[in-house]
């Protein structure tokens, strides 16, 4: 898969994924304000990819403060941070970056600034790198649900496009693929922005995995005509009581999963976990543009001048429709979620298997 984002020439060089999959073009964001936009204006979309930006925006405003000793750097970094963290309200991958790198700095307080410079962007590649870590482990606990023959139903874009690369629910689909399960993977279009359709379809179809794109309304009928074997998502939030938020849809996903009696699997590392939120419907929830219901990509109208729109950007699916929530430490029950938290938990004791 080529890079989602990543360094280069000391700038950040962002795919821009609301191209996809028309054109291949990288935004190369020379501040940290280019970088803000490209994720309020969703060029890089996905959580952990929205966390992995922030951390590369603030590396990269960071190289532009002209401080010479600590609290005068750190007071100046403050507003860049502020200033990434409110680009997107829901994934909690982004305030859990911009919480690393200012922990980072503290850490670094004694050394010289322009090390600590040098060490943020190297910070930021590290979370990347990471995230790819966690990704392949989270494929290899997730593969283990996937049989051979499996028709698999996904709902927005939770693959390479939208991490440091592998994916979360797609790494686990990539994961099978590469065990060399026969498997088939059925993409809802995830309306308004498609992200199913434009990078999901395209996502699978480079790796050669076998998709078969559907409108997000046809869900129900596959389900229902047996073709669908299990469902797996991604996750921006996944709170204390094993609630998620995931994209606008996946409730729906879930509900029908268990009227049809088809698990319903959540892909979530361990960046989006939020224990300090109780349940789902403390998540903050994102509204985008109305343009987006009412226009295709901004440009054809397909509703009446001036209609009332409602677009929030991600819905909230309790815990009681999730089989099971895998992360890169193994796979759990949402209601032992709250335990990855505490002190002592064995884990192995609680991972399903
Ligand atoms: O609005 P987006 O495209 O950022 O929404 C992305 C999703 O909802 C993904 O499913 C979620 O972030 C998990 S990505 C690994």
């Amino acid at each position: 898969m080529i890079p989602t984002i990543e360094w280069k020439n000391g700038f950040v060089n962002m795919l821009d994924q609301t191209k996809l999959p028309i054109e291949i073009v990288y935004a190369e964001c020379k501040d940290y304000q280019t970088v803000a936009k490209g994720i309020k204006e969703l060029w890089v979309r996905g959580a952990p990819a929205i966390g992995i930006a922030a951390a590369m925006g603030i590396a990269l405003g960071a190289q532009r403060i002209k401080a010479k000793n600590f609290d005068a750097f750190y007071e100046e970094l403050m507003p860049i941070c502020e200033h990434l963290a409110s680009t997107r309200p829901t994934a909690v991958n982004l305030f859990w970056a911009i919480e690393r790198m200012k922990e980072f700095v503290k850490k670094n307080k004694g050394e010289d600034i322009e090390a600590i410079k040098k060490k943020l962007i190297d910070e930021s590649q590290k979370i990347l790198d990471e995230d790819i870590e966690i990704n392949k482990a989270m494929g290899k606990y997730g593969a283990e649900f996937i049989k051979d023959g499996d028709t698999i139903l996904t709902h927005c874009n939770a693959g390479a496009l939208a991490t440091g690369g592998y994916g979360t629910a797609l790494g686990v689909i990539r994961a099978a693929w590469e065990q060399g399960k026969k498997i088939n993977v059925f993409a809802d279009e995830t309306r308004p922005i498609l992200q199913g359709a434009r990078l999901t379809a395209w996502e699978l179809m480079q790796d050669k995995i076998p998709v078969t794109l559907i409108t997000d309304n046809m869900a129900g009928h596959f389900m229902k005509k047996g073709v669908i074997d299990m469902a797996i998502v991604g996750t921006d939030r996944t709170v204390a009581n094993g609630d998620v938020a995931n994209k606008i849809g996946t409730y729906s996903v879930a509900v029908l999963c268990k009227e049809h009696n088809i698990p319903f699997y959540v892909a979530a590392p361990t960046s989006t976990i939020d224990l300090s939120i109780p349940s789902g419907e403390l998540i903050p929830i994102e509204e985008r543009n109305p343009i987006e219901i009412t226009h295709i990509f901004g440009k054809t109208q397909i509703a009446p001048d001036n209609v009332k729109v409602a677009n929030p950007a991600f819905d909230v699916t309790p815990a009681k429709y999730i089989t099971a929530i895998i992360t890169e430490k193994g796979s759990f029950r949402p209601r032992d979620i709250r335990k990855l938290g505490e002190k002592g938990v064995d884990l192995e004791k609680i991972r399903i298997k």
